[in-house]
């Protein structure tokens, strides 16, 4: 993968990376996009990172399909696949963790206290792969991005990395890979996370002194009244992940929820014109 890359950059092309665990949909296919458009070369990794799966999460189960992820990556116009088997990347005694330590305590790291070190070490070795000068990251894994930013700022990484937004179905699902495992009435259930955030966005527009813990009561009601069970709901600062104060610039309105055995990650930005 480094000399593909090496090979690329002596002859003056620029490289992107597109990280990603694989089962492709429009989501990624938009990220793919936005790499062409900020590269001369896209390579996209396809990898399920045993990392970053807890002991009783999906790892096993998580949906594979290497032909068809191959197919829409040529459709769509990337140049390289980085598909690595999980004995090359992490060697039998491999003993060596990439671990950010502010931004990965709060939102999903407490219910997955060692997902996001699996990420920052899998992305960091990927990085060192693939040697690409940009990187995309979907805004949907908002906690995610972030903290890859401030690795990649932290660690001195010389690489630009770009958070492309959310790809939602018409009725405005977020896309993810995971949205396979609902059934036809948890996936119509599933509609009340993006419709609790929008709710939650434009009662903030109109109101921006309300209470948010009113607010997150509210959107936790209707969550819960469709069938899901809420793992949380938050109303943070969008650069600091922390609770909002005066100075915060954009908020960042985020909703994790189980619908059956399915757990799905969902988020909105926002300016924030509280004083
Ligand atoms: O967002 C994902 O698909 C994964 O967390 C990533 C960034 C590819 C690391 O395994």
């Amino acid at each position: 993968m480094q000399r593909y890359s090496l090979a690329q950059k002596r002859q003056g092309r620029t490289v992107a990376v597109v990280p990603t665990m694989g089962f492709l949909h429009e989501g990624h296919m938009s990220l793919i996009d936005t790499a062409r458009e900020n590269a001369d070369v896209v390579v996209v990794t396809i990898f399920v990172n045993p990392t970053q799966f807890g002991p009783n999460e999906d790892f096993d189960k998580y949906p594979r399909d290497l032909e068809r992820d191959r197919r829409m990556c040529e459709e769509r116009g990337a140049l390289a696949i980085f598909a690595p088997e999980a004995r090359e990347m992490y060697p039998a005694d491999s003993s060596t963790w990439v671990q950010e330590e502010k931004l990965s305590r709060g939102m999903c790291a407490k219910t997955r206290p060692t997902h996001f070190r699996g990420v920052t070490t899998v992305v960091a070795k990927l990085f060192n792969a693939v040697l690409p000068d940009v990187a995309v990251f979907g805004q949907k894994d908002a906690q995610q991005a972030l903290i890859l930013c401030r690795m990649v700022r932290d660690l001195n990484f010389p690489i630009r990395m770009i958070i492309a937004p959310i790809v939602r179905e018409a009725d405005g699902l977020a896309m993810s890979s995971r949205n396979k495992y609902l059934s036809a009435e948890e996936r119509v259930n599933a509609l009340s996370v993006s419709r609790s955030l929008n709710a939650a966005r434009a009662r903030l527009e109109v109101f921006p002194g309300a209470d948010l813990d009113g607010l997150k009561q509210e959107m936790a009601a209707e969550i819960q009244f469709s069938g899901g069970r809420v793992d949380y709901i938050e109303i943070l600062d969008a650069a600091t992940l922390e609770e909002p104060t005066g100075d915060s610039g954009r908020l960042l309105i985020a909703v994790a929820a189980y619908y059956g055995a399915t757990r799905l990650i969902d988020n909105v930005l926002m300016e924030k014109k509280r004083k």
